[in-house]
């Protein structure tokens, strides 16, 4: 049986990613390294086998905890983030704790034990685009799309901190020969996403009788994308992928926030116009957009979510469904929110 240590497997697309692994691959046992922070539940992996899964609550800058697991391990697939802008911008030292400090203490485990490295990072790190509207042409030349070779020109203390922690990995490969691969992919959306996020804070909203509220005008695009459809794509980056390459994830979800906004809202059977205009982000990036061709075309991924209007719809059902998941969380995220004028 293969082992293979999931990082920050209990926050959202770590969880989805652990919950893919133990339904599509019989041979395989996880380890799950997390700390718990507010971002982090258990309950995301309530009801694995005990035989294929244990769990420990932990660091990944806690280098002595991270020796001992990886030293037994075959493989790290690494989650473990502090992964909200908006909380970068109030304070960012956690995040250069954890997304840095962290991956450094993870490379140097992994360096030592020679252990197969898999980085799981952020579209972000390449700062942003450009509107299509303001495009001269198809909107696929250079400086329009991501792609592998986009320089990196991060614009917040998270995208900032994940940057660095891509670039850590890349000189670890280089310098010293670390088995490494990193993906960027865009927004991910679905169930267990913490409701601090857009998607999962407007639907509660919603279900709370507070109204949804956007930044600005709406006008910033996200590149969606279901969490299952990233989860294969790091299996396959993680199997198949070249040793000392990265891959960007994205499938073609081109949405501005407004839309996004309005969806929602007819979804769960609301005005599409009952929403608040908050104070913007600072330094909001403006657009991402992703060119997968390459996972695309050397590794066979595609896209298998592809109707956004159902995945959202699927997912509000689970945020309806499971509101003793999400509730108590609710009060405390909307404070910190409305402190902020947001
Ligand atoms: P999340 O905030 O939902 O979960 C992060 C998890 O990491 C939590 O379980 C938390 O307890 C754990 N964690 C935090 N600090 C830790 C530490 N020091 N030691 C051990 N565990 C720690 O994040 P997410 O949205 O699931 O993102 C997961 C990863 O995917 C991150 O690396 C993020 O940069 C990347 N990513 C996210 C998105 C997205 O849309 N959310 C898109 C692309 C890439
Ligand atoms: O692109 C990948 C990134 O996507 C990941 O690296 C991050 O971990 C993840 O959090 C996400 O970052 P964003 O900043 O894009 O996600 P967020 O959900 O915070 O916001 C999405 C968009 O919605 C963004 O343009 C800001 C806007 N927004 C957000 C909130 C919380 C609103 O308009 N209103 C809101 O209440």
């Amino acid at each position: 049986m293969q082992k293979i240590i999931v990082t920050g497997g209990a926050g959202f697309i770590g969880s989805n990613f652990v919950h893919y692994l133990i339904t599509n691959h019989a041979d395989i046992h996880v380890t799950v390294l997390d700390k718990l922070t507010y971002a982090g539940n258990k309950e995301n992996l309530s009801g694995l086998p005990e035989d294929r899964f244990t769990f420990v609550k932990g660091d990944i800058a806690d280098v002595d905890l991270v020796d001992s697991l990886v030293k037994e391990t075959d493989a790290v697939v690494h989650y473990a983030a502090e992964s909200h802008n908006d909380n970068s911008l109030e304070n960012p030292y956690p995040f250069i704790h954890t997304n840095l400090v962290g991956t450094y203490v993870l490379l140097e485990a992994c360096r030592k034990y020679n252990v197969r490295y898999h980085h799981v990072s952020t579209d972000e790190v390449y700062g942003d685009l450009p509107l299509r509207e303001e495009l001269p042409h198809s909107g696929t030349g250079p400086g329009e799309i991501f792609t592998e070779t986009t320089p990196y020109n991060p614009s917040s203390p998270y995208s900032a901190s994940k940057a660095g922690s891509d670039l850590l990995v890349k000189a670890w490969i280089r310098s010293f020969g670390l088995k490494g691969t990193i993906s960027n992919c865009s927004n991910n959306y679905g169930p267990y996403q913490h409701i601090e996020k857009y998607i999962p804070r407007q639907i509660t909203n919603i279900l709370c009788g507070i109204k949804p509220k956007l930044y600005g005008e709406g006008k910033n695009v996200r590149d969606w994308i279901h969490t299952d459809d990233h989860s294969r794509a790091v299996w396959l980056v993680l199997t198949k992928g070249t040793i000392g390459e990265t891959y960007l994830i994205g499938a073609d979800g081109e949405k501005d926030n407004k839309t996004v906004m309005e969806m929602i809202l007819e979804l769960m059977g609301q005005p599409g116009n009952a929403y608040d205009h908050v104070k913007d982000r600072p330094g909001h990036d403006r657009r991402y957009g992703i060119d997968s061709s390459k996972l695309q075309t050397e590794l066979g991924w595609k896209p298998i979510h592809t109707d956004f209007r159902e995945g959202l719809s699927k997912t509000i059902e689970w945020y309806k469904n499971n509101e003793q998941w999400w509730r108590s969380q609710k009060d405390a995220v909307e404070a910190a929110y409305s402190k902020n004028g947001q």
